[in-house]
């Protein structure tokens, strides 16, 4: 994102998100202080970080459920900085959470269903609830209620409710989170399949699951943004291993 001499803002042809010098606060804590980072079409990003880098802030401020203090964002060209979380969900983007956000009661089905009815009529949930059951493999469990589920199976759940909207942009905060090697290796086969013109970024701490889905990688760190480029290049830093892999630097 830059200012030309017109003063107006110019934003990349193949960017889908751009954030710029985001700053969420909360008292006293910058949980993002500063981040510039951008989407582009197509991508898949991983964002990783120690505990409390600031990943879900981020999360929560692109999908208006935080306010920043400071900064902007935009979703294709369109700024999205302050706007409710219904309103950023309408320009495209469809958010997991780190904590579960399934009705534990309800089955698997009316969970869709619910979210489903937020943005289709009536008559067109089932048609667009059936396919995402049959492409995340959980058509078989329709009526089953999600508290009777296991984790990986509900982590599937917890997907296919982001998939419902057929999103532009897909943040997904720790989808591998207490899935089992399979499980995670399953999952990654899946995000290979969405559709092509999706953007996701992903938050994760499975370096292995980063590893099997990453086309770049953007490390978060007290806040701020340390290094983004390809995973090799990442991995290998010697700042990442430092505060992130609790390594020490060699250099
Ligand atoms: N609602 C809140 N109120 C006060 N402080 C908060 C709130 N949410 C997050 N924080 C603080 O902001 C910082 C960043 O938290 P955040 O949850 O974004 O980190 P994270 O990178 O997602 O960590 P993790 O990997 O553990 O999920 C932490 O210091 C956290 O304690
Ligand atoms: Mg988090």
């Amino acid at each position: 994102m830059s200012n030309d001499d017109s003063g107006l803002v110019s934003v990349s042809n193949l960017a889908v998100l751009q954030i710029e010098d985001l700053v969420v606060r909360f008292g006293g804590v910058a949980a993002v202080d500063g981040i510039n980072l951008t989407l582009n079409r197509n991508e898949l990003r991983c964002l990783i970080g120690p505990n409390g880098a600031g990943k879900s802030t981020l999360f929560k401020a692109i999908a208006g459920l935080v306010q920043p203090l400071s900064g902007r964002i935009w979703v294709k060209s369109e700024e999205t900085t302050h706007l409710p979380p219904h309103l950023v969900a309408r320009r495209g983007i469809s958010v997991k959470t780190q904590v579960p956000s399934l009705l534990e009661g309800l089955t698997v089905y009316e969970n869709l269903w619910i979210v489903a009815r937020r943005k289709y009529r009536r008559q067109s949930c089932k048609k667009m609830i059936e396919p995402v059951m049959e492409s995340v493999g959980i058509s078989n469990d329709s009526t089953t209620i999600v508290n009777t589920m296991a984790h990986g199976r509900r982590q599937l759940v917890e997907f296919a409710t982001a998939l419902i909207a057929k999103p532009s942009i897909m943040l997904l905060d720790e989808p591998a989170a207490g899935l089992s090697d399979k499980e995670v290796a399953d999952f990654a086969k899946l995000l290979h399949t969405l559709p092509s013109q999706m953007s996701l970024l992903v938050v994760e701490h499975n370096m292995k699951f980063v590893q099997m889905i990453a086309q770049q990688v953007s490390v978060l760190h007290k806040g701020r943004l340390l290094i983004s480029g390809e995973p090799d290049l990442v991995f290998n830093d010697t700042r990442v291993q430092e505060v992130y892999l609790g390594k020490e630097a060699t250099a």
